[in-house]
């Protein structure tokens, strides 16, 4: 069994034409030694997918949207569906991200309905899952993770259709991150929950680990037995540094 990891990029609501270039330059460092280690994927805001999914064809990185609506269509202002991502290039699809948690109170079984949207259609979910601060001071973190895990991914999920995130809200955006041990117990306990309902399907899932991962960082956090790769937000807006975390595995 391996589990090749995977180095994604989440731009959030950040990206012009005029950052394509930056695409390009991570692409441009996709060298054939990381490609022999590691999968590269890259979350563009919507606007930009099409273009983006154009410009790095042949490359081998893959483009992923940051959210879908459940259904596949109809009227819905302002959404997005898992069909439309499908047909501009998107690959992957994040659901359940903290910050749509949060901004537009995403229940775990909304993000399931998304999840489920994705595969539908054939896009590879990458399902967020993570506890907050008080959560965590509160000794619940490990309680939280698994009740989300519960309730947000699909019956249907596979080890080639499921990646998990574990992104602590506290540590995103902050420079926050947890300890090396505490990712562990965190990775070892979401491990041990999607084999325990998928069987060898959970052992073989990846399991990311997100929140504040920098080049300077990255091997303390993501050189680990049960993390598989990492969810990168603020550093994968530069190529410097998200080829700086992916060669960590180098
Ligand atoms: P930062 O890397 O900016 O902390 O964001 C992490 C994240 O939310 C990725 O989805």
């Amino acid at each position: 069994m391996t589990r090749r990891p995977l180095v994604a990029g989440n731009w959030k609501m950040n990206g012009l034409a005029a950052s394509l270039p930056e695409l390009m330059a991570i692409s441009g460092g996709y060298s054939a030694a990381l490609k022999a280690k590691a999968d590269f994927l890259i979350c563009p805001p919507a606007t930009l997918i099409r273009e983006a999914s154009v410009q790095v064809a042949g490359t081998g990185v893959l483009i992923g949207g940051q959210d879908c609506h459940g259904k596949a269509s109809g009227a819905h202002t302002g959404d997005i569906s898992a069909e439309m991502l499908k047909d501009v290039g998107a690959s992957y699809v994040i659901v359940g991200h903290s910050e749509r948690r949060a901004d537009h109170g995403e229940s775990d079984a909304l993000v399931r309905a998304k999840a489920e949207a994705g595969l539908r259609v054939g896009l590879v979910i990458i399902v967020c899952v993570g506890e907050r601060k008080e959560q965590r001071e509160a000794g619940k973190a490990v309680a939280v993770v698994r009740e989300q895990l519960a309730g947000s991914i699909p019956d249907a999920a596979t080890a080639a259709t499921l990646v998990v995130a574990y992104e602590p809200v506290w540590a995103i955006g902050t420079g926050l991150t947890p300890t090396k041990a505490d990712v562990a117990d965190m990775h070892k306990a979401i491990r041990e929950t999607l084999s325990q309902r998928f069987g060898a399907e959970g052992q073989n899932t990846r399991i990311l680990y997100g929140g504040s991962v920098k080049p300077e960082n990255a091997r303390d956090l993501i050189i680990q037995p049960d993390v598989d790769g990492a969810l990168i937000g603020g550093a994968s807006l530069q190529a410097k540094d998200f080829l700086g975390i992916a060669s960590t595995y180098i």
